[in-house]
């Protein structure tokens, strides 16, 4: 982790630690979350189906009801609408801190899920800006499969989470035949990455954590594991 910044950028509402630095998006669905139209395609289709599909918010274990007072990460938060209700999880004693690459993502979380527990942050998972052992509670909701060398990204999630902290991670997973080669094909050359449950679950073990659960649900897959 480098040095907190001596003259931190803030004006946009969140604290931006990449400035003009951030690299180019990592293939072309990162590319339409790093534009205005695209974050707002986005910001509106998730609001649709979390409505319409409330079951879709529903994280799993303590990431569902984190402690009040716990300080939680939610790592590629979009327009924030994870971390703003893990925010009202938590209370006013609690933190919860949305981290992103994107400006128009944030730009949009800033707008519609500010609150006084809730931070946002513009960096790269790749580069976590926090030191070891802060997090009682990391989720990451469709957001690792955009990253590359998701396996790196793991163990940097791991090393954030606090002495018994819980990690809670969501990614879409094609499954069936064909359409499974199709889709993981198609995903590839969109720069989208595809994880393997049982790789993930040794990856973890790997990094030090000692409960590693992976699900299946329809098409997306569930990773959470708490450390030791
Ligand atoms: C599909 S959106 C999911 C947003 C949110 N988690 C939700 O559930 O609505 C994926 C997000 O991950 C972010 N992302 C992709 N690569 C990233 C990286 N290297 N570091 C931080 N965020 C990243 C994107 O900018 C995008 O906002």
């Amino acid at each position: 982790m480098s040095e907190p910044p001596t003259d931190p950028q803030v004006g946009d509402g969140y604290l931006d630690l990449l400035g003009g630095a951030g690299d180019e998006p990592a293939g072309p669905v990162q590319s339409l979350w790093e534009s205005g139209r695209g974050s707002a395609a986005y910001d509106h289709a998730q609001a649709l189906v979390r409505r319409l599909l409330p079951a879709v918010q529903q994280l799993p274990g303590p990431a569902r009801r984190p402690p009040s007072g716990a300080t939680v990460l939610d790592v590629g938060c979009g327009p924030g609408n994870v971390t703003a209700g893990l925010g009202r999880a938590v209370g006013a004693a609690g933190l919860a801190v949305g981290l992103d690459v994107s400006r128009p993502m944030l730009a949009r979380a800033v707008r519609a899920e500010a609150a006084d527990n809730v931070a946002f942050v513009r960096a790269d998972a790749r580069e976590l800006p926090f030191r070891d052992g802060t997090f009682d509670v990391i989720t990451s909701i469709a957001a690792l499969q955009l990253i590359p060398d998701p396996t790196a990204v793991l163990g940097a999630l791991v090393r954030a989470l606090a002495p018994g902290g819980f990690l809670a991670a969501m990614v879409p997973t094609p499954r069936g035949g064909l359409m499974e080669h199709a889709t993981k094909l198609l995903g590839v050359r969109g720069g989208l990455s595809f994880f393997d449950p049982d790789e993930t679950a040794e990856i973890l073990h790997s990094h030090g954590m000692n409960t590693v659960h992976t699900r299946r649900s329809g098409t997306v897959l569930w990773i959470t594991g708490r450390r030791p």
